[in-house]
């Protein structure tokens, strides 16, 4: 094993000398490996711990995690306040104006899932964001007021706590409060991205926010956010009422109307998050659970995994030319059959009991070759009977003393958004909309392409790829994991479990490893930096694949249950990302 370490940090020595050097050291109960740096508050981003783990993007809304489990809280209690507390020190994607999925595995072996994700308003429509010649106009479902989708977080975090909650809301959410009315200290990367969008906030924004600033933020600045703890306040105060009736609705609307945006009273009224039946499916001895749709994570995780089931890939080993071909061409064909079939199933027949038929899943590598990429173009989604009758993110994993697990994402979409802050409110509006399919064939601005499926309509919630996910060995809790990262979030999942499952990785090794991903269209595979040798690309440009370098892909959020019943966290070193348990 030792020798595997050593391989594996090696060949990515690059990648890792570029973020952090590695600290480790021994506590009595927990050990954890930690991240000098100039982040304000210390990151941890290995760690392991006997009772319970928490592991978000961020230190302070981690820790917030770690003291509602050290109170008696359990796994969902931890994931409400993580989720207020990331809203206040992860603004760009923690959120209470997106929407989010959450999957979780009770300690009795009970499975859920929670859809909160937005919905289209009523006055949105399917040509929306089409010009006269039926072209897209370019941003208008990015950026700005027409972007926005009805927010779904605080209905969903509610709905979540009245099921499931032991400790009170109000305790829950207080923590957050606090954050936002005595402020916290800026970290590089929040810095950096706060800078990049000054101009945005200053454009789309009637009455400029609080992240807008004269001279340029520097590491270490405190973020007070008075008119966001106000709002928080309210929604302790009111529950669902504080965030969809009274002076926030208001406020809300009296921000789309300065903003020529469409979000009205009735659809804050009517938003409703749902309890869904989870995606559950066998891997060899491993059971997933994860998200149905609106999600196309679940059913696309799911498919791959039964589509690469058959090949060996843990002989073919670790970034093998045969294993990456193998993964890819499940992925081209997954990324395939989610542009044509998948959509919010309550309004749209979503096949998903054929897209997971073996036989179905069998046929689909039919046509795969072990010597030569397919090429896209050849490659067509299925072709089911459909009966038409009618018709930048962030995650976080929990697992508390009794084993209860959690596995959420939640997500303004891009970064910060819309970049609309609510005037008086103090928190910022998704662009959620861009999830949907403006115009079948035209790509969103993560690539992915859809069509019918995913067209827009009134009150119907945009496909996702967030695939927050829990995963059970021998019928035992294994794995908590999931990410953000748009579309490339469904492989970074596959990749991660299949690093712990066929190539007996570490947690941390397999987080941290380098990934890649192919989505279909276009036709390419995307490898991080550094991630791929050159001698492998080489093999895999004979096969016939285009091969593109990216910067980062995804950056996941895990925990494990080790073999002594230990919960080892990790979160991604591409990221600011804080594991810690007791
Ligand atoms: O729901 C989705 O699939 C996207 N809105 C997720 C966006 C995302 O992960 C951005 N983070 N990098």
């Amino acid at each position: 094993m030792l020798n595997k370490n050593i391989f594996i940090r090696l060949k990515n020595s690059l990648f890792y000398i570029s973020i952090f050097s590695t600290l480790l050291f021994y506590a009595c109960q927990s050990s954890v490996q930690e991240l000098p740096q100039t982040h304000p508050y210390p990151v941890i981003q290995d760690a392991t711990s006997s009772n319970a783990m928490a592991v978000s993007a961020h230190p302070l809304a981690t820790r917030v995690g770690l003291s509602v489990l050290k109170k008696g809280g359990n796994a969902i209690d931890a994931t409400i306040a993580i989720q207020f507390a990331l809203a206040v020190v992860y603004p760009r994607a923690g959120n209470i104006g997106g929407g989010g999925f959450m999957v979780i595995r009770t300690d009795e072996g009970e499975y859920a899932s929670l859809d909160y994700r937005e919905k289209a308003p009523k006055l949105g429509s399917r040509d929306m964001y089409l010009n006269s010649e039926k072209n897209v106009i370019p941003n208008l479902s990015r950026i700005g007021h027409l972007a926005v989708g009805v927010p779904g977080t605080v209905d969903g975090l509610l709905k979540a706590h009245a099921k499931y909650g032991q400790l009170a809301f109000a305790d829950l959410i207080q923590p957050a409060i606090d954050l936002a009315a005595n402020g916290y200290k800026l970290s590089p990367k929040e810095v950096n991205r706060l800078n990049k969008t000054q101009e945005d906030f200053r454009k789309h924004n009637t009455k400029m926010p609080v992240f807008v600033k004269e001279k340029p933020w520097q590491v270490g600045d405190l973020l007070v956010q008075q008119d966001l703890a106000q709002t928080l306040t309210l929604i302790r105060d009111q529950g669902r009422a504080g965030f969809y009736e009274g002076s926030t609705a208001d406020k809300i609307v009296a921000e789309m109307e300065a903003g020529k945006g469409i979000i009205s009273h009735e659809d804050l009224l009517a938003y409703e998050s749902k309890w869904r039946t989870p995606i559950i499916g066998d891997y060899k001895n491993y059971t997933i659970i994860s998200m149905p749709p609106p999600s196309s994570g679940g059913i696309a995780l799911m498919q791959l995994l039964k589509l690469v089931e058959p090949y060996p890939l843990s002989k073919d080993g670790f970034h093998s030319v045969d294993a990456i071909h193998t993964m890819v061409e499940a992925e081209r064909r997954v990324y395939a059959d989610r542009a044509k079939h998948l959509g919010d199933i309550d309004f749209y027949p979503v096949p998903q009991d054929s897209l997971l038929e073996d036989a179905y899943l069998l046929d689909r590598m039919a046509d795969f070759s072990r010597d030569t990429a397919t090429k896209s173009e050849s490659v067509a989604a299925g072709a089911f009977e459909v009966a038409m009758e009618s018709f930048e993110t962030t995650h976080t994993s929990v697992v508390d003393k009794d084993g209860n697990a959690v596995a959420v994402t939640t997500t303004l979409n891009g970064n910060y958004g819309s970049k609309v802050v609510v005037s008086d409110a103090g928190f910022l509006l998704n662009n959620e909309m861009d999830d949907f399919s403006a115009k079948p064939g035209v790509p969103n601005m993560y690539g992915l392409i859809g069509n019918e499926a995913n067209a827009i309509q009134p009150g119907k919630r945009m496909l996702s790829s967030m695939t927050p996910t829990i995963i059970e060995k021998d019928g035992q809790l294994h794995l908590v994991l999931g990410a953000p990262g748009g579309s490339t979030i469904i492989t970074a999942v596959f990749q991660v479990f299949l690093n712990v499952a066929e190539f007996n990785m570490s947690l941390e090794e397999a987080v941290w490893a380098s990934r890649f991903h192919h989505q279909w269209l276009p036709d390419q595979i995307m490898y991080e930096k550094d991630g791929l040798d050159n001698v492998v690309k080489k093999a895999l440009e004979d096969k016939g694949h285009t091969l593109n370098e990216r910067a980062y892909l995804a950056l996941i959020k895990a925990i494990q249950v080790l073999p002594n019943g230990d919960l080892q966290g990790v979160g991604d070193n591409r990221s600011e990302d804080h594991a810690e348990g007791y």
